[in-house]
């Protein structure tokens, strides 16, 4: 499975501050012919001209990111918001108060509730807001975004599709031209996150083996260029491929860790975080010694509307919960 495209980038640690000047630097601006703008930035700095100090820019750069995931949504746009509210990354009113935060949704926004539209908006609003607030929001298909593209619509309500207009225009949105369908072709299937993976089902060593730039270019290639029923027939939306695996999730964990490990090393990263399944007492599931965390907790109504969200700050994992902070590791 070769690269087709060059490979997009992916969320990297934030560049390496810009080290501050030496005592050095007047003699060299000087020997540069410099000295004149020199002496004039160092009077305006003087005078406080300038509101903002270079400096402090630099200090929020070396702060460890803070991270933010949650899991499947499932079309209930009340419980997402209040997951959202809980964990600092948006109001009452859907928009981004999470100022340099990095939020990862892991997928399946879609199916089994009625607020699609009202959900993709609001990731759309949050996407644009985060970059302007310095931070960064990640959203990931799962494998019902998929399934919608692929017109496999057994898990779509009435209420769903009554709010696209009907079942044909609800496939045109999806499509590839369509509204909808053009901007969920453009998202990513897996994250590197200073060394944290995330996705929707699991990545398999078999998968982590190509790296993260190829998957994601091979998914957004297959999603934009083949039609609803080719997809069905692509190995990588497959039972074992990223977006279905529940290995990590449910099988034993003194054989699944070592798969585990293969495929972390593989990608030269610490952990991984996946949604998919379903974790019906609404905890986060840490298996592996911490080395993989199920953050799909049934948010959404038809799954008891459990709020939960995790939370990374360098090495420091906690889940946010309703009136509760939890750590996990640190
Ligand atoms: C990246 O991860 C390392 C190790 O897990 C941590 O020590 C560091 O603070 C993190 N960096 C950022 C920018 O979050
Ligand atoms: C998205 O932003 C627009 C423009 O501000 C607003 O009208 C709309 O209600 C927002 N949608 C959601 C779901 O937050």
């Amino acid at each position: 499975m070769p690269p087709r495209k060059a490979p997009r980038s992916n969320p990297q640690p934030r560049p390496t501050p810009v080290p501050p000047p030496s005592k050095l630097r007047p003699i060299l601006l000087l020997l540069t012919g410099g000295f004149l703008a020199y002496l004039t930035s160092h009077l305006l700095a003087h005078f406080n001209v300038f509101p903002v100090p270079i400096a402090l820019h630099d200090s929020i750069q070396k702060e460890p990111l803070r991270i933010v995931a949650v899991g499947d949504l499932h079309g209930d746009y009340a419980n997402a918001l209040a997951v959202l509210r809980m964990a600092g990354i948006a109001n009452r009113k859907g928009e981004w108060v999470a100022g340099r935060t990095v939020f990862v949704q892991t997928g399946d926004i879609v199916d089994r509730g009625p607020d699609t539209i009202r959900l993709y908006k609001l990731m759309q609003n949050l996407s644009e807001q985060a970059v302007t607030a310095g931070g960064k929001v990640i959203p990931l298909l799962g494998n019902h975004e998929v399934m919608n593209m692929m017109e496999d619509y057994r898990y779509v309500t009435p209420e769903d599709i009554e709010s696209f207009g009907g079942l044909e225009q609800r496939k045109r949105d999806w499509g590839r031209e369509g509204w909808l369908g053009k901007y969920l072709r453009t998202w990513d299937i897996v994250a590197n996150v200073n060394g944290t993976i995330f996705l929707h089902g699991g990545l398999h060593p078999k998968w982590a083996h190509y790296g993260i730039p190829t998957l994601n270019t091979e998914s957004q290639t297959y999603l934009q260029t083949l039609p609803p029923s080719k997809l069905y027939h692509v190995p990588l939306f497959g039972g074992d491929g990223p977006l279905w695996y529940r290995g990590y999730a449910q099988d034993d964990e003194r054989v699944v860790c070592k798969t585990l490990e293969n495929a972390l090393n593989a990608l030269k990263a610490h952990r991984m975080v996946i949604g998919h399944t379903p974790q019906l007492r609404g905890e986060i599931l840490s298996r592996c010694k911490n080395q993989v965390l199920v953050i799909d907790v049934g948010i959404s109504s038809v799954y008891g509307g459990n709020r939960a969200a995790l939370e990374i700050v360098g090495d420091r994992l906690v889940g946010v919960y309703e009136g509760r902070r939890e750590v996990i590791a640190e």
